[in-house]
Order: structure tokens, then sequence, then C-alpha cells
């Protein structure tokens, strides 16, 4: 199945997204804008992992001993690869130091289950939309020139999930597999 770790976003947060999301589709740009309810802060990206394994996975991560739970800011956006050729539209998340450290212990310690590491530096950040085209772009890009500096509040993240992701015509469907608490290394993980 295929999976992923993740941080959920706190209700509020959601709402404030829901709500930039409603203004930026009235651009009526190109762009196969995120669901509300679907997004979350991707700490790593497992892909296919054999159903047997899950149980081994879980474990691996409730081993971890974890940052305690830190605050986690959303602020600013932006396009991967770059703004020259946009694939991917997100809202930016600061989470200091403990989030990169929570993903490079997710890495660390998954990584002698035959998960690799990433290539690239970690990047954490909310996925608004995948851009299919360059149509009305700019209004986009105007409109978040408009909202500068984009401040959407602040939560305290004291939990993260273990993931499995199911395409649907609607889009990816996500189920939670396992909760983890922060500071909780040492634990079985808890059900859901
Ligand atoms: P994204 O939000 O930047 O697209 C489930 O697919 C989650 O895993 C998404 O949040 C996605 O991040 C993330 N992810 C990271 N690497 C991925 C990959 N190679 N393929 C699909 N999703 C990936």
């Amino acid at each position: 199945m295929r999976t992923f770790i993740a941080i959920d976003i706190t209700p509020a947060m959601r709402e404030s997204i829901r709500a930039l999301l409603a203004e930026l589709k009235q651009t009526e740009a190109r762009i196969r804008w995120s669901r509300p309810e679907a997004l979350h802060i991707t700490l790593k990206f497992l892909g296919e992992v054999p159903p047997a394994k899950i149980a081994d996975v879980k474990a691996c991560l409730a081993s971890i001993r974890t940052p305690a739970p830190f605050s986690i800011s959303v602020h600013g956006s932006g396009f991967f690869p770059g703004d020259g050729s946009p694939r991917v539209i997100w809202v930016g998340v600061d989470g200091g130091k403990d989030l990169g450290a929570l993903a490079s212990l997710i890495e660390q310690a998954l990584e002698p289950m035959g998960f690799p590491r990433e290539n690239r530096p970690y990047s954490a950040h909310l996925t608004l939309g995948r851009i299919n085209g360059a149509a009305n772009l700019n209004a986009v890009r105007e409109l978040l020139r408009q909202k500068e500096p984009l401040a959407l509040g602040s939560f305290t993240a004291n939990e993260y999930f273990l993931y499995e992701s199911k395409p649907s015509p609607g889009g990816s469907v996500y189920t939670k597999l396992a909760r983890l608490e922060m500071a909780a290394g040492g634990s079985p993980a808890g059900s859901v």
C-alpha cells in the first residue's frame, strides 16, 4: 500500500486555508487545488509498502525519541520547483529546528528498513495545488502578492500520523494507519 508520514493541521488552520483557496479559485487558473480536508504537512513519503511490513514501520516510528511538542507557523507562499516553470503552489511551514529534526529522525530510523533517504533537503510546506497550465497564473501571483506577508497563524504539533494514500477519481483518499505522539519514543504506536 502507498504510505506517507505527516502532521495534521488544526481545524482553525484548515479554515484559514479554505478561505484562501476560495479566493485563489476565483482566478480560474488551471490549477488542481488541494481539498482543504486533505491538507497535511508531509514528513516523509514512503511510497509502496507491503501490508505485511506495516507493523514493523509502526514499531520503528514508535521507537523514535522525537522532539517535545513544538510550534508550527504557516506563512508565505511560493512555487516548486521555482517561479520559472512552476508545478506546485504552496504555503510555507515553519516549525523551527524541531520540525526538520523530526523529519530527519524519521528518515534515519526508516533507512535500515529499506526506505532510501531523500536526495533533496527537507522542505516543509502545504501543497495548495498542482499547476496544469500557465493560463491566469499571473492573477494567482498578483493575489498572493497583495496578501504579503501571508500569515495564516500557528499551532502546536503534538502528534503525527502514518497514512495510507489511495488514488480515487476525486483525488487521493488518505486513511490514518497509526498515531504517534511527540516525545513518546519507546511506547507502542497508538491506534487511530
Ligand atoms: P506534496 O504535498 O508536496 O505533493 C502524499 O502523496 C504526500 O506525500 C503528499 O503530501 C506529497 O507531498 C508527499 N510526497 C512526497 N514525495 C512524494 C512523491 N515522490 N510522490 C508522491 N507524493 C509525495
